[in-house]
């Protein structure tokens, strides 16, 4: 009877201590945070290059890596200059555009984006 007081006093003891370390427990998002619809506005970019002869070859290989902005919110830029940032995007950066099709995009660019 004693010995069995004693084990209860102990084990009461243990699990106070023991309450009185742990941790505080996590409180877990609730399934409305988890669940909740954010809006944000994007900022506005072209969709696509204008219109014009050569403007799919534009849609369908200047904007597989970035944004047609990319290329129409630069300064203008003579022929031979768009035929040479054609070939960098060629070579230096991998597009995959046919070397035939340089010339036609270029007097694209040359005649939305150009300079004398
Ligand atoms: C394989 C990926 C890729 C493709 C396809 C691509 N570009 Fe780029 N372009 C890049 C990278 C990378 C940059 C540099 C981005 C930076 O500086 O943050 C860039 C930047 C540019 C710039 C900004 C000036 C510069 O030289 O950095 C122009 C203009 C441009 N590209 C034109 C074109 C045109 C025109 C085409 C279509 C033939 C094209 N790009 C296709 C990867 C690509």
């Amino acid at each position: 009877m004693k010995t069995s007081k004693l084990l209860i006093l102990i084990l009461l003891t243990t699990a106070g201590i023991s309450a009185a370390f742990a941790e505080p427990a996590q409180k877990a998002p609730s399934a409305a945070a988890l669940n909740r619809t954010i809006s944000v506005t994007l900022p506005d970019s072209e969709q696509v290059f204008p219109p014009g002869a050569g403007a799919e070859i534009a849609n369908s290989q200047c904007m597989i890596c970035h944004s047609a902005g990319m290329v129409t919110r630069q300064p203008p830029l003579r022929f031979g200059e768009w035929t040479a940032e054609i070939n960098k995007m060629r070579t230096a950066y991998g597009a995959p555009m046919p070397a035939e099709q340089v010339e036609e995009l270029a007097k694209y660019l040359t005649a939305i984006k150009g300079k004398q």
